[in-house]
Protein backbone atom coordinates (compact mmCIF):
# COMPACT_ATOMS: atom_id res chain seq x y z
CA UNK A 1 0.00 0.00 0.00
CA UNK A 2 2.61 2.29 0.78
CA UNK A 3 3.43 3.26 -2.95
CA UNK A 4 -0.24 4.52 -3.43
CA UNK A 5 -0.49 8.38 -2.74
CA UNK A 6 -1.79 9.73 0.06
CA UNK A 7 -3.78 13.47 1.06
CA UNK A 8 -5.57 13.17 4.71
CA UNK A 9 -7.88 16.48 4.83
CA UNK A 10 -8.44 17.63 8.83
CA UNK A 11 -11.16 19.42 9.58
CA UNK A 12 -10.60 22.07 12.53
CA UNK A 13 -12.83 24.69 11.35
CA UNK A 14 -14.65 23.89 14.64
CA UNK A 15 -16.15 27.47 16.51
CA UNK A 16 -15.55 25.79 19.68
CA UNK A 17 -17.67 28.14 21.80
CA UNK A 18 -18.35 25.60 24.02
CA UNK A 19 -15.05 25.27 25.90
CA UNK A 20 -15.65 28.61 26.51
CA UNK A 21 -12.05 29.44 25.84
CA UNK A 22 -10.14 32.27 23.48
CA UNK A 23 -8.25 29.45 22.44
CA UNK A 24 -9.22 27.47 19.08
CA UNK A 25 -10.76 23.96 20.19
CA UNK A 26 -8.70 21.97 18.15
CA UNK A 27 -5.23 23.46 19.82
CA UNK A 28 -6.48 22.08 23.22
CA UNK A 29 -4.34 19.54 24.56
CA UNK A 30 -4.72 15.73 25.57
CA UNK A 31 -1.05 14.91 27.21
CA UNK A 32 0.18 18.03 26.29
CA UNK A 33 -0.18 17.84 22.59
CA UNK A 34 -3.07 19.95 20.66
CA UNK A 35 -5.71 17.20 19.66
CA UNK A 36 -5.24 18.42 16.22
CA UNK A 37 -1.59 17.21 16.74
CA UNK A 38 -2.82 13.75 17.30
CA UNK A 39 -4.83 13.67 14.10
CA UNK A 40 -1.76 14.46 12.20
CA UNK A 41 -0.07 12.03 13.81
CA UNK A 42 -2.42 9.32 12.97
CA UNK A 43 -2.66 10.67 9.39
CA UNK A 44 0.83 10.44 9.44
CA UNK A 45 1.41 6.84 10.86
CA UNK A 46 -0.98 5.39 8.52
CA UNK A 47 1.20 6.57 5.52
CA UNK A 48 -0.23 9.81 4.61
CA UNK A 49 2.31 11.61 2.51
CA UNK A 50 0.54 15.37 1.86
CA UNK A 51 -1.25 16.77 4.85
CA UNK A 52 -4.34 19.55 4.45
CA UNK A 53 -5.73 21.53 7.88
CA UNK A 54 -9.00 23.44 7.01
CA UNK A 55 -8.86 26.49 9.56
CA UNK A 56 -11.44 28.92 10.30
CA UNK A 57 -12.30 30.55 13.94
CA UNK A 58 -8.99 31.53 14.66
CA UNK A 59 -6.94 30.99 11.73
CA UNK A 60 -3.82 32.79 12.27
CA UNK A 61 -3.47 31.06 15.45
CA UNK A 62 -3.68 27.95 13.80
CA UNK A 63 -1.25 28.51 11.55
CA UNK A 64 1.54 29.50 13.32
CA UNK A 65 0.22 26.59 15.56
CA UNK A 66 0.59 23.91 12.92
CA UNK A 67 3.98 25.36 12.16
CA UNK A 68 5.49 23.60 15.26
CA UNK A 69 3.01 19.93 14.70
CA UNK A 70 2.20 20.29 11.16
CA UNK A 71 4.96 21.96 9.51
CA UNK A 72 4.63 20.75 6.02
CA UNK A 73 0.87 20.61 6.09
CA UNK A 74 -0.82 23.32 3.78
CA UNK A 75 -3.86 25.28 5.57
CA UNK A 76 -6.84 26.40 4.12
CA UNK A 77 -9.57 28.59 5.48
CA UNK A 78 -13.40 27.95 4.97
CA UNK A 79 -14.63 31.42 5.19
CA UNK A 80 -18.21 30.12 6.29
CA UNK A 81 -19.10 27.27 7.98
CA UNK A 82 -21.39 25.56 5.12
CA UNK A 83 -20.66 21.80 6.32
CA UNK A 84 -18.47 19.52 6.48
CA UNK A 85 -18.70 18.52 2.92
CA UNK A 86 -17.91 22.73 1.75
CA UNK A 87 -14.98 22.42 4.49
CA UNK A 88 -13.42 19.41 2.36
CA UNK A 89 -14.20 22.05 -0.71
CA UNK A 90 -12.01 24.26 0.68
CA UNK A 91 -9.00 22.13 -0.28
CA UNK A 92 -10.05 21.79 -3.25
CA UNK A 93 -6.37 22.84 -4.69
CA UNK A 94 -4.83 20.24 -2.77
CA UNK A 95 -7.33 17.43 -4.00
CA UNK A 96 -6.84 18.20 -7.50
CA UNK A 97 -3.00 17.43 -7.53
CA UNK A 98 -4.44 13.98 -7.87
CA UNK A 99 -3.34 11.36 -5.23
CA UNK A 100 -4.44 7.11 -4.83
CA UNK A 101 -6.48 8.45 -1.67
CA UNK A 102 -8.09 10.80 0.16
CA UNK A 103 -8.45 10.55 3.94
CA UNK A 104 -10.75 13.79 5.69
CA UNK A 105 -10.75 13.44 9.50
CA UNK A 106 -11.62 15.97 12.61
CA UNK A 107 -9.37 17.71 14.19
CA UNK A 108 -12.00 17.65 17.22
CA UNK A 109 -11.62 13.43 17.00
CA UNK A 110 -8.21 12.88 18.75
CA UNK A 111 -8.39 9.35 19.43
CA UNK A 112 -8.45 7.84 15.89
CA UNK A 113 -6.37 4.86 15.25
CA UNK A 114 -4.01 4.71 12.74
CA UNK A 115 -4.77 0.95 11.83
CA UNK A 116 -8.85 2.05 11.67
CA UNK A 117 -7.13 4.75 8.96
CA UNK A 118 -5.06 2.17 6.99
CA UNK A 119 -8.04 -0.62 6.98
CA UNK A 120 -9.58 1.75 5.21
CA UNK A 121 -6.80 2.86 2.74
CA UNK A 122 -6.79 -1.01 2.31
CA UNK A 123 -10.51 -0.92 0.84
CA UNK A 124 -9.81 1.70 -1.47
CA UNK A 125 -6.69 -0.33 -2.70
CA UNK A 126 -9.36 -2.60 -3.33
CA UNK A 127 -11.44 -0.87 -5.64
CA UNK A 128 -13.98 0.99 -3.13
CA UNK A 129 -14.84 4.50 -4.12
CA UNK A 130 -15.76 5.62 -1.09
CA UNK A 131 -15.45 3.83 2.50
CA UNK A 132 -16.84 5.18 5.83
CA UNK A 133 -15.17 4.39 9.64
CA UNK A 134 -18.51 3.33 11.87
CA UNK A 135 -19.11 2.39 15.47
CA UNK A 136 -21.62 0.46 17.16
CA UNK A 137 -22.82 3.17 19.64
CA UNK A 138 -24.78 2.40 23.00
CA UNK A 139 -26.56 5.65 22.77
CA UNK A 140 -26.46 6.99 18.55
CA UNK A 141 -28.41 10.23 19.25
CA UNK A 142 -26.55 12.90 17.51
CA UNK A 143 -24.22 10.69 15.31
CA UNK A 144 -25.23 10.36 11.50
CA UNK A 145 -26.60 6.44 11.33
CA UNK A 146 -25.43 4.12 8.51
CA UNK A 147 -28.02 2.89 5.81
CA UNK A 148 -27.51 -0.49 4.68
CA UNK A 149 -29.31 -2.50 2.08
CA UNK A 150 -28.61 -5.83 1.61
CA UNK A 151 -25.74 -5.87 3.66
CA UNK A 152 -24.44 -2.81 1.76
CA UNK A 153 -24.07 0.82 2.35
CA UNK A 154 -26.22 2.60 0.69
CA UNK A 155 -26.44 6.03 2.24
CA UNK A 156 -25.71 8.46 5.50
CA UNK A 157 -28.48 9.68 7.26
CA UNK A 158 -27.58 12.84 9.62
CA UNK A 159 -29.83 12.61 12.83
CA UNK A 160 -31.85 15.37 12.12
CA UNK A 161 -33.18 13.73 9.17
CA UNK A 162 -33.91 10.50 10.20
CA UNK A 163 -37.17 8.78 10.70
CA UNK A 164 -37.95 7.46 13.22
CA UNK A 165 -37.55 3.92 12.56
CA UNK A 166 -33.60 5.01 11.05
CA UNK A 167 -32.88 6.13 14.37
CA UNK A 168 -33.55 3.14 16.11
CA UNK A 169 -29.85 2.16 13.71
CA UNK A 170 -26.86 1.89 16.05
CA UNK A 171 -24.18 1.27 13.65
CA UNK A 172 -23.05 5.28 13.20
CA UNK A 173 -20.70 7.05 11.25
CA UNK A 174 -17.91 8.03 13.48
CA UNK A 175 -16.58 10.61 11.03
CA UNK A 176 -13.61 9.32 9.21
CA UNK A 177 -13.42 8.88 5.53
CA UNK A 178 -11.75 7.55 2.77
CA UNK A 179 -12.23 8.55 -0.76
CA UNK A 180 -10.55 6.83 -3.83
CA UNK A 181 -8.33 10.46 -5.26
CA UNK A 182 -9.71 9.59 -8.96
CA UNK A 183 -13.64 10.60 -7.57
CA UNK A 184 -13.67 12.64 -4.78
CA UNK A 185 -14.03 15.95 -6.50
CA UNK A 186 -16.91 14.53 -8.46
CA UNK A 187 -18.57 13.43 -6.03
CA UNK A 188 -18.30 16.12 -3.18
CA UNK A 189 -19.28 18.67 -6.19
CA UNK A 190 -22.60 16.65 -6.52
CA UNK A 191 -23.56 17.36 -2.82
CA UNK A 192 -26.53 19.87 -1.94
CA UNK A 193 -27.50 21.37 1.11
CA UNK A 194 -31.39 20.05 0.88
CA UNK A 195 -31.04 18.62 4.41
CA UNK A 196 -32.64 19.50 7.92
CA UNK A 197 -29.38 21.58 8.19
CA UNK A 198 -29.51 23.68 5.43
CA UNK A 199 -25.67 22.43 5.29
CA UNK A 200 -23.50 20.14 2.53
CA UNK A 201 -22.78 17.42 4.42
CA UNK A 202 -19.72 15.41 3.29
CA UNK A 203 -22.15 12.24 4.32
CA UNK A 204 -24.19 12.65 1.42
CA UNK A 205 -21.29 11.70 -0.92
CA UNK A 206 -22.27 7.80 0.26
CA UNK A 207 -25.41 7.89 -1.09
CA UNK A 208 -24.48 9.63 -4.64
CA UNK A 209 -21.89 7.26 -5.18
CA UNK A 210 -23.90 4.15 -4.11
CA UNK A 211 -26.83 5.14 -7.13
CA UNK A 212 -23.85 5.77 -9.06
CA UNK A 213 -23.17 1.70 -8.62
CA UNK A 214 -19.38 2.41 -7.33
CA UNK A 215 -18.64 0.43 -4.49
CA UNK A 216 -18.40 2.35 -1.00
CA UNK A 217 -18.11 -0.09 2.03
CA UNK A 218 -18.24 0.67 6.06
CA UNK A 219 -15.35 -0.92 8.10
CA UNK A 220 -15.53 -0.97 11.81
CA UNK A 221 -13.57 0.48 14.30
CA UNK A 222 -13.84 1.08 18.20
CA UNK A 223 -15.99 3.93 19.95
CA UNK A 224 -12.89 6.00 20.86
CA UNK A 225 -12.19 6.52 17.03
CA UNK A 226 -15.34 8.47 16.86
CA UNK A 227 -15.01 10.23 20.27
CA UNK A 228 -15.49 14.08 19.27
CA UNK A 229 -14.60 16.42 21.66
CA UNK A 230 -16.99 19.68 22.47
CA UNK A 231 -16.33 20.26 25.61
CA UNK A 232 -13.79 20.48 28.58
CA UNK A 233 -15.59 17.17 29.82
CA UNK A 234 -15.34 15.55 26.96
CA UNK A 235 -11.60 16.95 26.76
CA UNK A 236 -10.63 14.86 30.27
CA UNK A 237 -12.80 12.00 28.78
CA UNK A 238 -10.57 11.61 25.86
CA UNK A 239 -7.63 12.16 28.03
CA UNK A 240 -8.44 9.56 30.25
CA UNK A 241 -8.52 6.92 27.55
CA UNK A 242 -5.20 8.53 26.33
CA UNK A 243 -3.67 7.73 29.59
CA UNK A 244 -5.02 4.27 29.91
CA UNK A 245 -3.81 3.48 26.36
CA UNK A 246 -0.14 4.74 27.14
CA UNK A 247 0.12 2.82 30.52
CA UNK A 248 -0.88 -0.77 28.96
CA UNK A 249 1.60 0.74 26.29
CA UNK A 250 4.31 0.90 29.31
CA UNK A 251 3.78 -1.64 31.72
CA UNK A 252 3.33 -4.31 28.26
CA UNK A 253 7.14 -2.72 26.97
CA UNK A 254 8.30 -3.66 30.68
CA UNK A 255 7.45 -0.87 32.66
CA UNK A 256 6.33 -1.40 36.28
CA UNK A 257 3.47 0.87 37.35
CA UNK A 258 2.03 0.15 40.99
CA UNK A 259 -1.01 2.20 40.28
CA UNK A 260 -1.34 2.85 36.75
CA UNK A 261 -4.00 5.36 37.16
CA UNK A 262 -2.22 7.54 38.93
CA UNK A 263 1.09 8.10 36.65
CA UNK A 264 0.35 10.73 34.04
CA UNK A 265 2.66 10.48 31.11
CA UNK A 266 3.18 12.91 27.85
CA UNK A 267 3.03 12.73 24.12
CA UNK A 268 6.56 11.94 24.13
CA UNK A 269 7.41 10.33 27.17
CA UNK A 270 10.32 7.59 26.27
CA UNK A 271 10.53 5.37 29.61
CA UNK A 272 12.98 1.69 29.38
CA UNK A 273 12.15 -1.29 30.47
CA UNK A 274 12.72 -2.16 34.46
CA UNK A 275 11.65 1.36 35.56
CA UNK A 276 9.78 1.38 38.16
CA UNK A 277 7.18 4.19 38.40
CA UNK A 278 5.43 4.57 42.03
CA UNK A 279 1.77 6.28 42.59
CA UNK A 280 1.24 9.55 41.87
CA UNK A 281 3.90 10.78 39.30
CA UNK A 282 3.44 12.92 36.45
CA UNK A 283 5.60 13.64 33.53
CA UNK A 284 5.14 16.32 31.34
CA UNK A 285 6.84 16.99 28.11
CA UNK A 286 10.24 15.94 27.08
CA UNK A 287 11.32 13.51 29.73
CA UNK A 288 13.27 10.86 28.50
CA UNK A 289 14.00 7.79 30.85
CA UNK A 290 16.24 4.64 30.61
CA UNK A 291 16.41 1.15 32.10
CA UNK A 292 15.84 0.73 35.35
CA UNK A 293 15.01 4.14 37.00
CA UNK A 294 13.65 4.24 40.34
CA UNK A 295 11.00 7.43 40.13
CA UNK A 296 9.05 7.57 43.68
CA UNK A 297 5.93 8.61 44.61
CA UNK A 298 4.56 12.30 44.60
CA UNK A 299 7.44 13.35 41.82
CA UNK A 300 6.97 15.88 39.30
CA UNK A 301 9.17 15.40 36.29
CA UNK A 302 9.27 17.83 32.48
CA UNK A 303 12.33 17.99 29.93
CA UNK A 304 14.69 15.80 31.89
CA UNK A 305 16.91 13.25 30.94
CA UNK A 306 17.50 10.19 33.57
CA UNK A 307 20.07 7.99 32.90
CA UNK A 308 19.98 4.00 34.19
CA UNK A 309 20.01 3.15 37.86
CA UNK A 310 18.99 7.06 38.98
CA UNK A 311 16.73 7.18 42.01
CA UNK A 312 14.43 10.04 41.99
CA UNK A 313 11.79 11.64 44.59
CA UNK A 314 9.59 10.93 46.74
CA UNK A 315 8.22 14.77 46.34
CA UNK A 316 11.31 15.34 43.56
CA UNK A 317 10.80 18.01 40.93
CA UNK A 318 13.28 17.58 37.77
CA UNK A 319 12.62 20.78 35.23
CA UNK A 320 13.77 21.72 31.94
CA UNK A 321 17.22 20.67 31.38
CA UNK A 322 17.67 18.17 34.69
CA UNK A 323 20.11 15.54 33.54
CA UNK A 324 21.39 12.61 35.17
CA UNK A 325 23.23 10.60 34.34
CA UNK A 326 24.10 6.79 35.86
CA UNK A 327 22.89 6.08 39.05
CA UNK A 328 22.27 9.73 40.28
CA UNK A 329 19.90 10.28 43.04
CA UNK A 330 17.80 12.79 43.49
CA UNK A 331 15.29 12.84 46.69
CA UNK A 332 12.75 14.56 48.85
CA UNK A 333 11.91 17.80 47.84
CA UNK A 334 14.88 18.00 45.49
CA UNK A 335 14.13 20.52 42.58
CA UNK A 336 16.49 20.42 39.68
CA UNK A 337 16.94 22.62 36.77
CA UNK A 338 19.10 22.57 33.56
CA UNK A 339 21.95 20.88 35.70
CA UNK A 340 23.92 18.01 35.01
CA UNK A 341 24.42 15.39 37.71
CA UNK A 342 26.95 13.36 36.86
CA UNK A 343 27.54 9.19 37.90
CA UNK A 344 26.68 8.35 41.42
CA UNK A 345 26.46 12.00 42.84
CA UNK A 346 23.44 12.43 44.96
CA UNK A 347 20.95 15.54 46.35
CA UNK A 348 19.03 13.54 48.58
CA UNK A 349 17.02 15.98 50.24
CA UNK A 350 15.42 19.81 50.26
CA UNK A 351 17.70 21.20 47.73
CA UNK A 352 17.72 23.70 44.96
CA UNK A 353 20.32 22.74 42.05
CA UNK A 354 19.71 25.13 38.92
CA UNK A 355 22.31 25.53 36.12
CA UNK A 356 24.69 23.72 37.61
CA UNK A 357 27.08 20.78 36.91
CA UNK A 358 27.34 18.54 39.99
CA UNK A 359 30.51 15.71 39.67
CA UNK A 360 30.69 12.52 39.60
CA UNK A 361 30.11 11.11 43.11
CA UNK A 362 29.46 14.43 44.91
CA UNK A 363 27.46 14.88 48.04
CA UNK A 364 24.93 17.90 48.34
CA UNK A 365 24.43 18.16 51.97
CA UNK A 366 20.27 19.01 52.76
CA UNK A 367 19.06 22.48 52.35
CA UNK A 368 21.93 23.30 49.86
CA UNK A 369 21.19 26.16 47.26
CA UNK A 370 22.72 27.36 44.32
CA UNK A 371 21.83 30.79 44.46
CA UNK A 372 21.79 31.18 40.45
CA UNK A 373 20.17 34.43 40.00
CA UNK A 374 20.66 38.02 41.15
CA UNK A 375 16.94 39.44 39.53
CA UNK A 376 18.77 39.59 36.32
CA UNK A 377 20.83 37.11 35.31
CA UNK A 378 21.19 33.59 35.68
CA UNK A 379 24.92 32.24 36.79
CA UNK A 380 26.82 28.54 36.52
CA UNK A 381 28.04 26.50 39.62
CA UNK A 382 30.24 24.11 38.83
CA UNK A 383 30.92 21.01 41.31
CA UNK A 384 33.96 19.14 41.50
CA UNK A 385 33.82 15.36 41.39
CA UNK A 386 33.54 14.07 44.87
CA UNK A 387 32.91 17.15 46.56
CA UNK A 388 30.94 17.12 49.47
CA UNK A 389 28.62 20.45 50.25
CA UNK A 390 27.67 20.01 53.50
CA UNK A 391 24.04 20.96 54.56
CA UNK A 392 22.25 24.08 54.20
CA UNK A 393 24.50 25.83 52.08
CA UNK A 394 23.95 28.29 49.86
CA UNK A 395 26.49 28.62 46.69
CA UNK A 396 26.44 32.01 45.01
CA UNK A 397 27.22 31.46 41.28
CA UNK A 398 28.78 32.03 39.50
CA UNK A 399 31.38 29.73 41.50
CA UNK A 400 33.41 26.57 41.60
CA UNK A 401 34.00 23.83 44.07
CA UNK A 402 36.90 21.96 42.95
CA UNK A 403 37.59 18.02 42.71
CA UNK A 404 37.11 16.74 46.40
CA UNK A 405 36.45 20.20 47.97
CA UNK A 406 34.60 20.26 51.37
CA UNK A 407 32.25 22.88 52.31
CA UNK A 408 31.65 22.94 56.06
CA UNK A 409 27.77 22.99 56.83
CA UNK A 410 25.78 26.37 56.70
CA UNK A 411 28.51 27.99 54.27
CA UNK A 412 27.61 30.71 52.28
CA UNK A 413 30.55 30.28 49.72
CA UNK A 414 31.00 33.41 47.54
CA UNK A 415 34.62 32.59 45.97
CA UNK A 416 35.55 29.66 44.23
CA UNK A 417 37.16 27.14 46.01
CA UNK A 418 40.28 25.20 44.95
CA UNK A 419 40.26 21.08 44.56
CA UNK A 420 40.55 19.16 47.75
CA UNK A 421 39.93 22.99 49.97
CA UNK A 422 38.05 23.19 52.86
CA UNK A 423 35.59 25.96 53.12
CA UNK A 424 34.03 27.84 55.37
CA UNK A 425 31.94 30.58 54.55
CA UNK A 426 29.65 31.37 58.18
CA UNK A 427 30.80 33.09 61.67
CA UNK A 428 32.71 30.87 64.09
CA UNK A 429 30.89 29.80 66.85
CA UNK A 430 31.45 30.80 70.54
CA UNK A 431 30.81 28.84 73.20
CA UNK A 432 30.44 30.92 76.87
CA UNK A 433 29.95 28.50 80.07
CA UNK A 434 27.60 28.97 82.65
CA UNK A 435 26.20 32.11 80.52
CA UNK A 436 23.09 30.20 79.42
CA UNK A 437 22.10 29.43 83.36
CA UNK A 438 22.71 33.34 83.91
CA UNK A 439 20.44 34.74 81.00
CA UNK A 440 17.44 32.45 81.83
CA UNK A 441 18.04 34.32 85.45
CA UNK A 442 17.97 37.80 83.92
CA UNK A 443 15.28 37.41 81.79
CA UNK A 444 12.93 35.65 84.50
CA UNK A 445 13.57 38.27 86.90
CA UNK A 446 13.39 41.22 84.42
CA UNK A 447 9.54 39.36 84.00
CA UNK A 448 8.57 38.94 87.00
CA UNK A 449 9.19 42.38 87.63
CA UNK A 450 6.99 43.67 84.60
CA UNK A 451 4.24 41.64 86.41
CA UNK A 452 4.42 43.19 89.64
CA UNK A 453 4.37 46.77 88.01
C1 LIG B 1 -20.53 14.64 11.79
C2 LIG B 1 -21.09 13.74 10.70
C3 LIG B 1 -21.89 12.61 11.35
C4 LIG B 1 -21.00 11.84 12.30
C5 LIG B 1 -20.37 12.78 13.32
C6 LIG B 1 -19.31 12.05 14.11
C7 LIG B 1 -21.49 15.14 8.73
C8 LIG B 1 -22.51 15.85 7.95
N1 LIG B 1 -21.93 14.52 9.83
O1 LIG B 1 -21.63 15.23 12.45
O2 LIG B 1 -22.40 11.74 10.37
O3 LIG B 1 -21.74 10.83 12.95
O4 LIG B 1 -19.71 13.88 12.66
O5 LIG B 1 -18.82 12.86 15.10
O6 LIG B 1 -20.35 15.09 8.35
N2 LIG B 1 -16.52 21.33 10.19
C9 LIG B 1 -15.89 22.29 9.44
N3 LIG B 1 -16.63 23.12 8.65
C10 LIG B 1 -17.97 23.02 8.56
C11 LIG B 1 -18.62 22.05 9.34
C12 LIG B 1 -17.86 21.21 10.15
O7 LIG B 1 -14.67 22.39 9.49
O8 LIG B 1 -18.54 23.80 7.82
C13 LIG B 1 -15.73 20.43 11.03
C14 LIG B 1 -16.00 20.64 12.51
O9 LIG B 1 -15.07 21.53 13.08
C15 LIG B 1 -15.83 19.26 13.08
C16 LIG B 1 -16.21 18.34 11.93
O10 LIG B 1 -16.13 19.11 10.76
O11 LIG B 1 -14.49 19.01 13.41
C17 LIG B 1 -17.60 17.74 12.08
O12 LIG B 1 -18.56 18.75 12.17
P1 LIG B 1 -19.72 18.70 13.22
O13 LIG B 1 -20.54 19.89 13.07
O14 LIG B 1 -19.21 18.36 14.56
O15 LIG B 1 -20.57 17.45 12.64
P2 LIG B 1 -21.52 16.49 13.45
O16 LIG B 1 -22.86 17.09 13.49
O17 LIG B 1 -20.90 16.07 14.71
MG1 LIG C 1 -19.32 16.75 15.96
Amino acid sequence: MSQRSCLSIILAAGEGTRMKSAVPKVLHTIAGLPMVAHVVKAAEAAGSSELALVIGHGADEMRKAALKFAPKAEAFVQEKRLGTAHAVLAARAAISKGYDDILVMFGDTPLIDPEALAAARLKLAERAAVVVVGFRAENPSGYGRLIEKAGKLVAIREEKDCSDEEKKITFCNGGLMAVAGRHALKLLDQVGSKNAKGEYYLTDIVEIAAAQGLDVVATEASFENALGINNRAELAQAEGIWQQRRRREAMLSGVTLIAPETVFFSHDTEIGADTVVEPNVWFGPGVKIATGAKIHAFSHIEGATIASNCDVGPFARLRPGADLRTKAKVGNFCEVKQAIVEEGAKVNHLTYIGDARIGAGANIGAGTITCNYDGYSKFFTDIGEGAFIGSNSSLVAPVSIGKGGYIASGSVITESVPDDALAFGRARQRTLPGKGKELRERFSQAAAARKKG
